[in-house]
């Protein structure tokens, strides 16, 4: 930071927050260079604080081309042991592992400690492999947000069967898709989720995707109690086949390079992707992250609002909270339910320390007001996070100031599915911030500005992000197929992993996210293809094409703006446009609804045929006074009939 710098931007670090970090700025300085110069050192290190039941003796070894990742590779562990029976064995079984916040505020919180996770991972681990799970096999897991979904994913982890949670939120459709992809014989699922009073129905879904795929055994646990169909032979209630199984299950040794999850992620083109994630640098990435990012304290209540079936419920409500001897809130419901108090009222009922949300939901509770902050005490917190999409300003400053009364540090931190954990961000004890910025890079991660080129851009610029080295918790493949792995990821600036987000630096090196730069479109830090939007659209048999894509959207970030076309003879009425929406609902999930429908006899289209995205951004954002060359359109007149018919004005 020089002299010279503007400071009107900055907000400045707390003292509070400095007083008892684990990371000073000089700390920070010192451990990001070692990372860097001297990297194994500096990980093996890291993993020091784990339980290794053959410590490795290798650290990094990995190649961006060709493309081949590995870490810690000789040595053996279970990552659930390193979550849960480690606490145990050390005398912490007391300590509280779980909080779990009911939808219903009087429904039945439930308190559960190191000792009772070990004792539900075991008999939930036991009952898996009572139905057959093996090492190795795949396990479908779609859950509420209750604690049983957290002991299914461990309970795989400690026997070694790869998880693959999908979002609650997904389509019969999407879960068949999933389901299929990675060839799961196992379903872990309940009657039914809950959330803002409505039910959810869970096994329902799984029913009607195994119309489309099948599987061997389905596990349901009983949340609502509501009917549901069970199929003989296949679906198992969860207390009906646990009941006898033994207490006792010991941790696999599992080497570090040993699957531990599939996560599917959307992407520009494609079906979505099955992220995979391995043992070892997950492990230590999820566990170090955790530790320094929000600065943890023994003892401390986090509350990170993600849902498990995304990767910031897996590293940041599960594996990093629980591998740091934490106490993590897994809450069921949703911000505005009952009231948009909830937030706020679950902060002061459980007395959370650190809160880690979404800006969409920052931006849709700033909405209602603050006066549902004001009328809770918040005292207890210490920490506020921010992630899953850029931050605008003035939300930021909300946050800072209304919820965090202006004294608490904010992070915003950026990170992927394919990342594992966050990658940059400012850490509470060393870093001032700037709101809106992200801010700097984590231990180990070397951020790189590219042109579309691949000049490298030095100094205070704006371009693509890419990273130049490998990091623990990377991705290390794309499920079944390694090849689009490597497209994907490591073939557009060859050499370098490219993240598909854009991003400035500023002089003092901090990073500003501006968004996605392919066609990935990030819907209340949701993140969907239009790809996937579209061949949803297409599928319906009115339908003859269509483009879809983001527009600025208050309070989601961006939306879904699709454009159609519909076969000859067919007629755009408001009857169609809801089937339209329910169709793409019942696809893809309720996360897809398209905002606007905007029907149109042609598509704007080079002459040899390809849809001129550019300009149908530019409609949908309402910027058609900057519409760029359109000279190499076959049919110019095309572009004002849309704008003339434009949604979003
Ligand atoms: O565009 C970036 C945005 O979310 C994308 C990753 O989405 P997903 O894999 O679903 O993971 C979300 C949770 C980690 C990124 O490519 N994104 C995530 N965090 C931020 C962000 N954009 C700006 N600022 C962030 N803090």
């Amino acid at each position: 930071m020089t002299e010279a710098t503007d400071r009107s931007e900055w907000v400045r670090r707390p003292q509070a927050a400095i007083e008892g970090t684990n990371c000073t700025l000089e700390d920070y300085q010192a451990l990001y260079a070692r990372s860097i110069e001297d990297s194994d050192a500096f990980w093996a290190g890291q993993a020091e604080r784990l339980d290794w039941f053959t410590p490795p003796t290798t650290v990094a070894d990995w190649s961006f081309d060709p493309v081949s990742i590995k870490w810690f590779e000789d040595g053996v562990l279970n990552i659930c042991h390193n979550a849960v029976d480690r606490h145990v064995a050390a005398g912490h079984g007391d300590r509280l592992a779980l909080i779990f916040e009911p939808d219903d505020p009087q429904g039945e919180v439930r308190r559960i400690t190191y000792a009772e996770l070990q004792a539900e991972v075991v008999r939930m681990a036991n009952t898996l492999k009572k139905m057959g799970v093996a090492k190795g096999d795949r396990v479908t897991i779609y859950m509420p947000m209750v604690p049983e979904g957290a002991f299914a994913m461990l309970a795989c982890a400690r026997i070694g069967a790869v998880h693959s949670v999908i979002f609650g939120g997904f389509s019969p459709e999407a879960i068949a898709g999933r389901v299929e992809d990675c060839a799961s014989d196992w379903i872990v699922t309940a009657d039914e989720g809950l959330r803002g009073g409505k039910r959810i129905p869970l096994k329902a879904n799984v029913d009607v995707a195994l119309k489309k795929v099948s599987a061997k055994a389905v596990l349901v646990l009983r949340h609502t109690g509501g009917e549901i169909a069970m199929t003989e032979g296949r679906d198992h209630w969860y207390h009906e086949l646990s009941a006898d199984v033994s207490d006792t299950c010991p941790c696999e040794p599992m080497k570090a390079e040993d699957p531990l999850f599939i996560l599917y992620t959307s992407g520009s083109t494609g079906k979505p992707k099955g992220v995979l994630h391995t043992t070892g640098g997950y492990a230590v990435w999820t566990e170090t992250t955790f530790r320094y990012i929000f600065d943890y304290r023994e003892g401390e209540i986090f509350w990170c609002t993600a849902d498990i079936g995304w990767v910031t419920g897996h590293s940041y409500i599960v594996y990093g909270p629980l591998q740091n001897g934490a106490t993590a809130l897994m809450f069921e419901g949703v911000p505005n339910y009952p009231d948009h108090d909830r937030f706020w009222a679950v902060c002061e009922k459980h007395k959370v320390n650190i809160f880690y949300t979404a800006p969409t939901a920052i931006r849709a509770l700033m909405r209602e007001g603050d006066s549902h902050v004001t009328r809770h005490d918040l005292s207890s917190l210490r920490l506020l996070g921010s992630v899953g999409e850029p931050i605008n300003p003035e939300a930021w400053r909300w946050y800072h100031e209304t919820v965090g009364k202006g004294k608490l540090p904010v992070i915003d931190t950026w990170w992927q599915t394919e990342t594992g954990g966050c990658m940059i961000t400012t850490l509470p004890g060393a870093h001032d911030m700037k709101p809106g910025s992200a801010g700097r890079p984590f231990f180990g991660v070397c951020p790189q500005l590219v042109d579309n080129e691949g000049t490298i851009l030095d100094g205070a610029t704006e371009g693509n992000l890419c990273i130049t080295r490998s990091w623990p918790g990377q991705a290390r493949t794309v499920y079944g197929d390694h090849e689009r792995f490597v497209q994907t990821y490591f073939s557009t600036y060859k050499g370098k992993y490219f993240t598909g987000d854009g991003c400035r630096r500023d002089e003092d090196g901090y990073y500003w996210i501006t968004g996605r730069v392919d066609d990935v479109i990030n819907v209340s830090g949701h993140r969907m293809g239009t790809a996937e939007v579209e061949s949803a659209l297409v599928l319906h048999p009115k339908v003859s094409e269509a483009a879809v894509v983001g527009f600025p959207h208050d309070i989601k970030g961006q939306g879904i703006y699709c454009y159609v076309t519909l076969n000859a003879g067919e007629e755009e009425n408001e009857d169609l446009t809801a089937e339209l929406r329910a169709h793409v609902r019942s696809e893809i999930g309720p996360i897809a609804t398209p905002d606007h429908l905007h029907f149109t006899p042609a598509l704007p289209k080079t002459r040899s045929g390809k849809i001129m995205r550019r300009i149908l951004r530019k409609i949908a954002e309402n910027e058609f006074g900057s519409l760029g060359d359109t000279s190499t359109l076959a049919d110019p007149g095309v572009v004002d009939a849309l704008i003339e018919g434009r949604h979003n004005r």
